[in-house]
């Protein structure tokens, strides 16, 4: 099998470190990539959220199979032209992927399929805002305001906030550069990314992961793409992901395919663990990052057949997935001043160890890496138990050199300690 990875993540990287474990998968290319995947695939150069030139890159490489990782692509069809040129796609097409795209789309649709999700206000009129502010603090009784930009915004949009002056200026400033605002109900527990294989009616859970959201240490400072994750969870029993995917996915699954959208790829539900109990934070219409990371460092069942069949409508043939025993977590190494404008330019030194997956990475003409983005790298390390692994992700992290990068030191540490309970 001949696969064609679109992206240029640490997730496209760890898709093509699985994919190549595949015994039938004998040839990989990914476009644009990094410094990183350079190393194990064909890298091609082209815009990858038009949907000629990628169908046009899947033919050139004779790919059986394409795979498509980030969200923009999705959102703009580049699953629909690919499929259009007779070619197997792993990825929902453009009205699918609107469960990510558009906030609106996708609370209309948990609405119809009965899934619990904080309520929410979109609010496009700046003379409104006041009001839907107080109705907001005082409708959930909590002293916590979540403001969102109503469009892709790379998980950086959002401000979670007890002060209602930081929830207001958020707010004004999105409204003031003409974007509508999401004024969203507080929801309280730890969150879960549970990533599900989904063809139609199908859904398929792969292991629970949980995702460092915020830049700092202790979940302080601002949102960013996602600092770290690990899987599984400790703290989240098998009886309880199969609930989330039989009553919370799978009806939305079935909502997609009622309303003429079937979903095909990777359908990642965003949810917290409420004392109600879990309620979606969001869909995202593809595999998350830093997640994937770690949910994949575990997966024993061969990546390329298996989305393989989802994409070509025969995941309910495949059998149950094999899982390697043990835990990974991923940290991500972020450039200076990310998730603010990332320096980069830096030589970056150790990146070519076992477990660094690249991210923002370029290769310097006279052959050094160099940061090329925010989220530079992630290291993964796996081990019996979480505490093993967080050992050996920090290991592998402490021989990684780049002048003014930053991590955070406490991913999977409150879950290895047992301090998570729901
Ligand atoms: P999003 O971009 O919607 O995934 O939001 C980014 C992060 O903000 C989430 O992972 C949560 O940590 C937090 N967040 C978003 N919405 C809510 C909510 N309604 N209640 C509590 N936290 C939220
Ligand atoms: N890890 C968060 C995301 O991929 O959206």
């Amino acid at each position: 099998m001949r696969v064609l990875v679109i992206g240029s993540g640490a997730r496209e990287h760890a898709l093509l470190v699985a994919l190549r474990r595949d015994p039938q998968v004998d040839a990989l290319a990914i476009a644009p990539g990094n410094a990183g995947t350079a190393a194990i695939a064909d890298q091609y150069q082209v815009d990858i959220t038009s949907g000629d030139e990628v169908a046009a890159l899947a033919r050139q490489v004779e790919a059986d199979l394409v795979v498509i990782g980030p969200e923009v692509p999705l959102v703009l069809g580049v699953a629909d032209a690919v499929r259009d040129a007779g070619i197997a796609c792993f990825g929902p097409g453009k009205d699918a992927a609107r469960i990510e795209g558009s906030k609106a789309f996708a609370k209309d649709v948990m609405a119809a399929a009965g899934v619990r999700t904080a309520a929410s206000e979109i609010i496009d009129n700046p003379a409104h805002l006041d009001a839907a502010l107080d109705r907001f603090g005082k409708s959930v009784g909590e002293p916590a305001w979540v403001v969102k930009d109503d469009r892709l915004a790379a998980g950086k949009g959002v401000v979670v906030t007890p002060d209602r002056t930081v929830a207001r200026a958020h707010a004004a400033a999105l409204l003031e550069a003409g974007h509508p605002v999401l004024l969203e109900s507080y929801l309280d527990g730890p969150e879960v990314s549970l990533f599900c294989l989904v063809d139609g009616q199908t859904v398929v859970p792969l292991l629970p992961a949980q995702d460092f959201k915020r830049v700092g240490d202790h979940d302080t400072g601002p949102n960013t793409g996602g600092m770290g994750a690990y899987a599984p969870l400790p703290w989240l029993s098998a009886e309880a992901c199969r609930d989330i995917a039989a009553e919370i996915v799978e009806p939305v699954a079935a909502e997609l395919v009622k309303r003429g959208c079937p979903f095909t790829g990777l359908l990642y539900a965003g949810l917290t663990i409420t004392s109600q109990g879990p309620a979606v934070i969001e869909f995202n219409c593809r595999f998350g990052d830093p997640e994937t990371q770690s949910v994949l460092a575990l997966l024993d069942s061969p990546l390329g057949q298996l989305l393989y069949a989802t994409a070509t409508g025969k995941l309910a043939d495949f059998g149950e997935l094999r899982w390697r025993s043990g835990a990974a977590v991923t940290v991500v190494l972020a450039a200076e001043n990310y998730p603010g404008k990332p320096r980069m330019g830096d030589v970056v030194l150790g990146a070519e160890a076992d477990g660094v997956l690249h991210a923002g990475t370029a290769r310097r003409e006279d052959g050094a890496i160099v940061s090329s983005g925010g989220r530079v790298l992630s290291v993964v390390g796996t081990g019996a138990d979480l505490k093993a692994a967080r050992t050996a992700a920090y290991q592998i992290m402490s021989s990684i050199r780049l002048p003014g990068s930053h991590f955070r030191h406490d991913i999977g540490l409150a879950a290895a300690e047992g301090k998570i309970t729901v």
